[in-house]
């Protein structure tokens, strides 16, 4: 069995908005997901046709609280520290940076913040990892602009690309641009800042965002490349592992459809550098042409030119496709859900569990793009007890997080260049498609509930001692047996 690089990238990853909190501190402007209400019913309010952006005051914003990174980041970075992250995956919030999104020159304190967190992480020789928009834009450029489908953001968004590039380039190697910009095919409103009234519903504006954003990333690939030849950009995609039901052609050609739908096309643009030979057909199916989108031959060349250096993509579940209408139960999950497989256990919140398809992803991604892979979103959403003695023996994340990463080591071992891990989420955190609190992912637990009620002290899970064995044994060492903990 081959085992782990030397340099492998272990670590956690976060994002700006479901941790930072300080929404309106020190001059940042209000980001989409300042204006998207927590709990169950989320997704579905702001799905609604009547949904206009607007705070109300009826509903609840965790994410204005977060976890209160803002100011705990020092304690929370000595702790990914103590567990020996070589990699801490974070996201700049852009209206940090830019308050509106357009103004021309940048918020400094947005900038100071950043320039301390990467420091903090320098100091113990953590590598950050940067993804410069993680399911945000400024939420001016939403309501006012309409979102990713209007080609100005372009420009935006390469301004802000370039001024955190040129601030921070020389200190931090790994760049991601857009999280999850495949996940528009169902959820448009957070990855392209789009709602039903600004078109989100119509697949010709979402696939006109996608393109902009492809420019987009391509103008960031170019800044860091320019900035400094070292620095890596990689895409960022959610990949699920898509099984046909049977063996019914019928059905197999559905799950090579859906591949091309939802897993590869965007990857297809940022890492090859051109639109694949199935995208007529894709928008035939949906009812335009190619002709129907702005797309200029300068940008083009662009997306050849500046095409990724490595593919990132999270996974947390594999997928069923059938046509055949004989299947009745229905999985549930982040943006995907689909049919129940029955050889896979799931979730408490209904996502199924499959290892194996990690170590089938690793291989079919790299049989296709052949460029290094980063599998920087990856674990378990459940429900943790804090016991009377304060120990919370979480043991399910352990088996989930183990199951994985001997999966990675499969993958390793077929040959697969595997970059890094970087966990979802390293402490607890508000849950993206729920807003909920209780839905924890972290190897640190966080005081506090789905109100936002507690005092967001931090406490070390079983899974936090686990976790630094797995790390300072690189990879060796996944015994559950004798945990310090
Ligand atoms: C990914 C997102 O889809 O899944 C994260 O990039 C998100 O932002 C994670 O938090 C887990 O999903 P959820 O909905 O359980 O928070």
């Amino acid at each position: 069995m081959m085992t782990f690089p030397k340099d492998f990238l272990w670590g956690g990853a976060t994002a700006a908005n479901q941790l930072e909190g300080a929404y309106n501190v020190d001059g940042r402007g209000l980001s989409i997901d300042d204006a998207i209400p927590g709990g169950k019913e989320r997704m579905s309010i702001v799905q609604s046709p009547k949904f206009d952006w607007k705070i109300n005051p009826k509903y609840t914003y965790p994410n204005h609280k977060g976890i209160d990174h803002y100011h705990h980041y020092k304690e929370d970075i000595a702790l990914f520290a103590e567990m020996g992250f070589k990699a801490y995956r974070f996201s700049i919030s852009w209206s940090r940076i830019f308050p509106q999104g357009d103004e021309v020159l940048p918020n400094e304190k947005g900038i100071a913040f950043y320039n301390d967190v990467i420091d903090e992480c320098l100091k113990y020789g953590i590598q950050p990892v940067i993804t410069l928009s993680h399911y945000e834009l400024p939420l001016h450029l939403a309501k006012q602009y309409g979102g990713w489908k209007n080609k100005q953001l372009i420009k935006l968004f390469k301004h802000y690309a370039e001024t955190v590039i040129n601030r921070f380039g020389n200190k931090v190697k790994y760049w991601l641009t857009f999280n999850e910009i495949n996940s528009a095919a169902s959820f448009p409103f957070m990855s392209q800042g789009m709602i039903a009234k600004t078109g989100a519903n119509n697949k010709k504006n979402v696939f006109q965002a996608w393109h902009n954003q492809f420019v987009a990333s391509a103008y960031a690939v170019k800044a860091a490349h320019n900035m400094n030849p070292k620095i890596q950009v990689g895409n960022m995609i959610i990949y699920a592992t898509t099984y046909a039901y049977d063996s019914n052609p019928i059905n197999q050609l559905a799950a090579v459809k859906f591949n091309q739908d939802f897993n590869y096309y965007c990857a297809d643009v940022q890492v090859r550098g051109k639109y694949p030979s199935y995208s007529e057909s894709l928008y035939r199916h949906y009812g335009f042409t190619g002709a129907d989108l702005d797309r200029t031959q300068e940008e083009l060349s662009l997306l050849k030119q500046y095409h990724v250096d490595f593919l990132s993509f999270s996974y947390y579940m594999s997928g069923v496709k059938e046509v055949t209408g004989k299947v009745d139960e229905k999985a549930s999950g982040n943006m995907l859900g689909g049919t129940k497989n029955p050889f896979l256990k799931e979730s408490e919140w209904g996502w199924q569990i499959d290892p194996t398809g990690l170590r089938i992803a690793l291989d079919e991604l790299y049989d296709r793009y052949q460029v290094p892979l980063f599998i920087v979103e990856n674990g378990l959403g459940a429900k943790d007890n804090v016991n009377s003695d304060g120990k919370i023996n979480d043991d399910y994340r352990i088996n989930y997080l183990k199951s994985h990463i001997q999966a990675i080591q499969g993958a390793i071992n077929d040959g697969v260049p595997v970059m890094g891990y970087t966990p979802w989420s390293c402490i607890d955190l508000v849950s993206a498609s729920t807003g909920e609190m209780s839905k924890r992912y972290g190897f640190i637990y966080v005081d506090m509930d789905d109100e936002g009620h507690g005092t967001f002290a931090r406490s070390k899970k079983k899974s936090f001692a686990w976790y630094k064995q797995v790390i300072s044994s690189n990879g060796l060492n996944l015994s559950t047996e004798n945990i310090d903990y």
